[in-house]
C-alpha cells in the first residue's frame, strides 16, 4: 500500500483525501514509476476542486504530469532504475495520474530524463512549461524573429504564461505581459517582461481591426483577451493559443485573418507526438535559466495541494507549484 491523493464524488461534489491505495487500483500500463515529483496545472485545480469536469469516473488519483524512477517496466525502452517523465496522455483525467507515490502508465507514454533535468526541474517545468515551450516554438516556426516586434504574453502571472515571458526573453524578444494582478508586475520584470499591461485593457469588446502591435502573441486566457489581442496583431503575425483561462469562447471576426494574414497557431501538450515532446522539453531546458527555477517555481507537499487547487482556479497563483511525493 503507498499513500495518493484520491477523488471521490459525494451529492456530486468532489472530495479530495490522501488515501492508502495499492497498486491493482491502478492503470494496468506496461511501466510502474516510483514518483518522485508531480506538478499542479490549470486542469488540477479544476479536477481537485470540482470546478471543471475533468474526471469522469470516481475515484480517481489527479496529477496530470510527474517525474520519478522506473520500479517495474516490461517495456522495451525503460529499465528498473531510469528516470523518467510524463505529461498528458490522459493520465490524471481518465487514468490514474501523479499525485501518488507509484504511478503505472504506458511505457509509450513517458520521456527519458533528458540531459542536464532531475526530477524537480523536470517538474518546476511540467505541463505548463511543456505547453510554453511548444507555444514559443510554435512562433519561431511562423519565422516570427526578434526584429518584428514585441511578442505579447496574456495571463502571464500563471505557469504557462510566465515560462513563455522567461523563453521569449531569453531568446531575444521584446515581452509584452499581460496581468491582472498589479501585485506581479516586479515578479514579469524579473522573468524578462519589459512592459506589463493590465487585462482590463484587454478584455472588452473591441473593434475589429486595431493599431496593429505585436509580432506575435501567446495567449493562455481567450475569450475577449485573445479577441482584442488578434486585433493588434502585425501583418503576416501569429498567435500560439493554448488556454481558456479567461473561458472557451473567441469573440472574434475575420478581419485579421482575410485582411492581415494573421495565423492562429492551436497549441496541443497532451497527445503531443514524441518527436515534438523531446524536442519541446530541449528546447525549455536549453532557454530557461536557472533564475527560473528560482523566481517562478514552489515547492508543496501532497497534504498541500488541496488549498494551492483552489488557489489556481481562483487566479492566485504565481509562476509554477511543484508537488514532492
Ligand atoms: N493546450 C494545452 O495542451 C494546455 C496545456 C497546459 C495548460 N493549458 C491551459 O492554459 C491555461 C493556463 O494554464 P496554467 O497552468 O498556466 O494556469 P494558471 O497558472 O492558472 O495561469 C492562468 C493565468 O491566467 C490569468 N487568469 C486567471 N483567471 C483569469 C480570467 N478569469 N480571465 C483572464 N485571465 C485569467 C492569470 O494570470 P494574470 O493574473 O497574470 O492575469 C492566471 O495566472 C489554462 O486554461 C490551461 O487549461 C493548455
Amino acid at each position: 500500500m503507498f499513500n495518493a491523493l484520491v477523488l471521490e464524488q459525494q451529492d456530486k461534489k468532489t472530495i479530495a483525501a490522501i488515501k492508502p491505495i495499492n497498486l491493482d487500483d491502478l492503470y494496468q500500463g506496461d511501466v510502474v514509476v516510483k514518483v518522485s515529483y508531480s506538478s499542479l496545472n490549470y486542469k488540477d485545480g479544476l479536477a481537485i476542486t470540482g470546478a471543471g469536469k475533468i474526471i469522469r469516473n470516481f475515484p480517481m488519483v489527479p496529477g496530470i504530469d510527474f517525474s520519478g524512477v522506473v520500479h517495474f517496466s516490461e517495456h522495451p525502452k525503460y529499465q528498473v532504475g531510469d528516470e523518467v517523465i510524463l505529461t498528458g496522455w490522459g493520465v490524471g483525467e481518465t487514468h490514474p495520474g501523479g499525485m501518488a507515490e507509484f504511478a503505472r502508465v504506458k511505457g509509450d507514454w513517458l520521456v527519458p530524463m533528458p540531459k542536464g533535468c532531475d526530477g524537480l526541474k523536470a517538474m518546476q517545468i511540467g505541463t505548463a512549461g511543456l505547453t510554453a515551450a511548444l507555444c514559443v516554438q510554435a512562433l519561431v516556426d511562423h519565422g516570427i524573429t526578434p526584429e518584428q516586434g514585441p511578442i505579447l504574453v496574456t495571463g502571464a502571472s500563471g505557469g504557462v504564461g510566465s515560462t513563455s515571458v522567461a523563453l521569449l526573453a531569453k531568446l531575444g524578444y521584446e515581452v509584452v505581459a499581460v496581468s491582472g494582478r498589479s501585485s506581479n508586475h516586479e515578479y514579469l520584470k524579473s522573468l524578462g517582461a519589459t512592459q506589463i499591461l493590465a487585462r482590463d485593457e484587454f478584455d472588452i469588446d473591441g473593434r475589429p481591426l486595431d493599431k496593429q502591435k505585436w509580432a506575435g502573441v501567446v495567449d493562455t486566457v481567450g475569450n475577449k483577451v485573445l479577441a482584442t489581442a488578434l486585433t493588434q496583431i502585425n501583418y503576416g503575425g501569429a498567435a500560439a493559443i493554448c488556454g481558456l483561462a479567461g473561458g472557451f469562447a473567441l469573440p472574434t471576426t475575420v478581419m485579421p485573418f482575410i485582411l492581415r494574414g494573421v495565423c492562429l497557431l492551436g497549441i496541443d501538450s497532451v497527445y503531443c507526438p514524441y518527436s515534438k515532446r523531446l524536442a519541446a522539453w530541449k528546447f525549455a531546458l536549453d532557454n530557461l535559466g536557472e533564475d527560473y527555477f528560482k523566481q517562478a517555481t514552489t515547492l508543496v507537499s501532497l497534504s498541500d495541494v488541496e488549498q494551492q487547487a483552489q488557489d489556481i482556479v481562483a487566479g492566485k497563483v504565481t509562476g509554477r507549484v511543484a508537488v514532492k511525493l
